[in-house]
């Protein structure tokens, strides 16, 4: 697929049913171009969700288990490939794909066997889903708002099957507290390896915290500001394509990661005499400042920065007086 090859009726069609955010009836995929036509574009913008999230995973120093990898409501497959890619071929036993359209299956299946030419690929059938195999990675990718009850109900069996997994949804206030609602419910059976640097119910979805989310924001590559292609994309789907907000949950039944450390929800905000962010660490949710005539490097940092916004604070109450990253 090429980018003069679009088909930008599916695209639009596409578009449509996305903001539409309702459960699906059922499969909506109408061929492998329809497939290849999403890949190229909206599949592309969740890939680069996807490196800020294995971004983050990586800086938290966390590896995937051992096992099958399964790509679950795989549209074009991106998600799982992203993931095998970062992590190589070699460390997964196999990468299976499963969704409810089967043409869907097939287009993963063949990029993804092109890709990894050394890695068992497989769509995934109903008996196995039903089963009781262990899962080593269930990878989600912005499904949720696509899924009737019992579809999520059969989602959530195969979490209970998974030693490890990563769920990305959009950064929109709805689908976050959503997910965050599952991350709540499957704490205590998992440890939460990101973007929570703690393991208590979710402070967001506490009482006074109803107007925030837990969203971040992903960098595209910067060359795509200078492609005519993804320009005209941008402006036909009518979207900003600087903006790449996201949500997701990492989850590990064997994690034992780093304590003390803080995430910063959305971005940080820029104010004359000093930068203001919204922290979320084990005490909680709250507001804390950086002053600039104290700490000018680090109100920089924080304001280029594209990277995943985990900290070790020093601090004096609410203020920021210094940062480091994690140890890994
Ligand atoms: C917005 S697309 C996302 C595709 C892909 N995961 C990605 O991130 O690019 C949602 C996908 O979920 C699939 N899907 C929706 N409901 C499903 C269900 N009940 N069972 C399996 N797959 C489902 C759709 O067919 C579609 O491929």
């Amino acid at each position: 697929m090429t980018w003069s090859e679009l088909d930008w009726a599916s695209l639009d069609a596409h578009r449509e049913q996305f903001l539409g955010g309702k459960p699906c009836d059922g499969p909506y995929w109408s061929s492998e171009a329809d497939l290849a036509s999403y890949d190229l574009t909206y599949g592309e913008r969740i890939g680069w969700k996807w490196d800020a999230v294995l971004d983050e995973l990586r800086l938290r120093g966390w590896r995937p288990p051992a096992g099958p990898l399964l790509d679950w409501g795989c549209g074009s497959g991106v998600a799982g490939r992203r993931v095998v890619a970062r992590f190589g071929a070699g460390t997964f036993e196999s990468l299976s794909l499963w969704d409810h359209s089967p043409v869907a299956i097939s287009f993963a299946r063949g990029l993804a066997a092109a890709q990894f030419p050394g890695l068992a690929v497989s769509g995934a059938t109903r008996g196995e889903l039903s089963g009781s195999e262990p899962i080593g990675l269930l990878v989600v990718s912005h499904v949720l708002n696509e899924l009737p009850p019992q579809a999520l109900e059969e989602l959530r069996g195969l979490v209970d099957r998974s030693r490890a997994v990563i769920w990305t949804e959009p950064g929109s206030r709805e689908i976050s507290r959503a997910l965050g609602s599952l991350r709540d419910s499957w704490v205590g059976k998992f440890r939460v390896v990101a973007p929570c640097t703690h393991a208590n119910a979710c402070p967001i979805l506490g009482p006074g915290n109803e107007r925030h989310w837990c969203h971040h924001f992903a960098a595209p590559p910067s060359a795509i500001f200078a492609d005519s292609n993804w320009m005209k994309f941008g402006r036909r789907a009518g979207i900003d394509l600087r903006s790449l907000p996201y949500s997701f949950v990492a989850l590990d039944r064997d994690w034992d990661g780093e304590s003390g450390l803080s995430r910063i929800i959305g971005r940080p905000e820029d104010f004359k005499p000093y930068v203001r962010l919204l922290n979320c660490d084990a005490g909680g949710l709250e507001y804390l400042s950086v002053m600039k005539r104290d700490s000018r490097p680090l109100c920089k940092e924080l304001d280029r920065a594209t990277g995943p916004l985990v900290y070790r604070w020093t601090r004096n109450g609410a203020n920021i007086t210094g940062a480091s990253p994690p140890h890994r």
